[in-house]
């Protein structure tokens, strides 16, 4: 996926990575609370959370960037790249940490879900989050630029419409040109009710986060897969 691996080469330039931290610690939490043995970390990005797993738990990941999954790779952890419906093995535990789940639009959700329940085992745990509508409008709409000695980044995040589009540009130098790409990602807005409403798992429990602002800015989601 080209404009992912775009956002896999300025990730470093964005940062945060002290409140992705946060983030890891709330879902290891979580973890604890369920019996558990193998996991899958649905688009696990540059593995950072796979490093953690891998210590208590067999611990896999998989994402469509290749380039996040080359970073990955060299954290030592098991990581591929491939979509969900490729994967056809059972774990105790699957997750999508830091809204993945916004990057899907509506049809690919159900049918994400779909390959979540199947992949599940009886009892197993689905836990995910997803941004708030605030989390969209005040903290990851805007613009924002950084510039180094050998890059230019230039970030502009619209929403409109329950969708949010993200136009990225990095400037980097070589030599004494300039070379330019650019990409577009779309992230979608979802309630909490639009995800319970996209698949048979149970939704045990809801959780506000704030992590870039004093107000929720994401939701964790906890399902379990079992009879209703
Ligand atoms: C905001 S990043 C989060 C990465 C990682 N989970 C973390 O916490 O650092 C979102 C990730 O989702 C991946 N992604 C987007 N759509 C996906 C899909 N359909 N299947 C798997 N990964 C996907 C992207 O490539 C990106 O690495």
């Amino acid at each position: 996926m080209k404009n992912l691996d775009l956002y896999a080469k300025i990730e470093p330039l964005i940062g945060f990575y002290e409140e992705y931290e946060k983030l890891y610690k709330l879902y290891l939490k979580e973890l604890s609370y369920f019996e558990v043995k193998r996991v899958l970390d649905v688009g696990c990005g540059n593995g950072s959370m796979l490093v953690y797993l891998q210590k208590v738990y067999e611990a896999k990941g998989i994402d469509i960037s290749s380039s996040m999954i080359e970073k990955a790779s060299k954290k030592g952890v098991d990581a591929t790249c491939r979509y969900l419906h490729e994967v056809d093995e059972k774990f105790d535990a699957l997750l999508a940490v830091s809204d993945v789940l916004n990057y899907l639009d509506t049809e690919t959700l159900r049918s994400f879900f779909k390959d979540v329940e199947r992949l599940l085992c009886d009892g197993g745990v689905f836990i995910c989050d997803i941004n708030t509508l605030f989390g969209f409008c005040e903290v990851t709409a805007g613009s924002m630029s950084v510039d180094t000695d050998k890059q230019f980044l230039s970030i502009e995040a619209d929403f409109d419409d329950d969708i949010l589009v993200t136009k990225i540009i990095l400037f980097e130098k070589k030599r004494q040109f300039y070379t330019k790409e650019q990409t577009e990602i779309l992230q979608y807005y979802y309630t909490v009710d639009d995800i319970k409403t996209s698949t048979n798992l149970v939704l045990l429990d809801v959780k506000e986060i704030t992590l870039f602002a004093d107000k929720a800015d994401k939701n964790l989601l906890i399902f379990q897969k079992r009879n209703r």
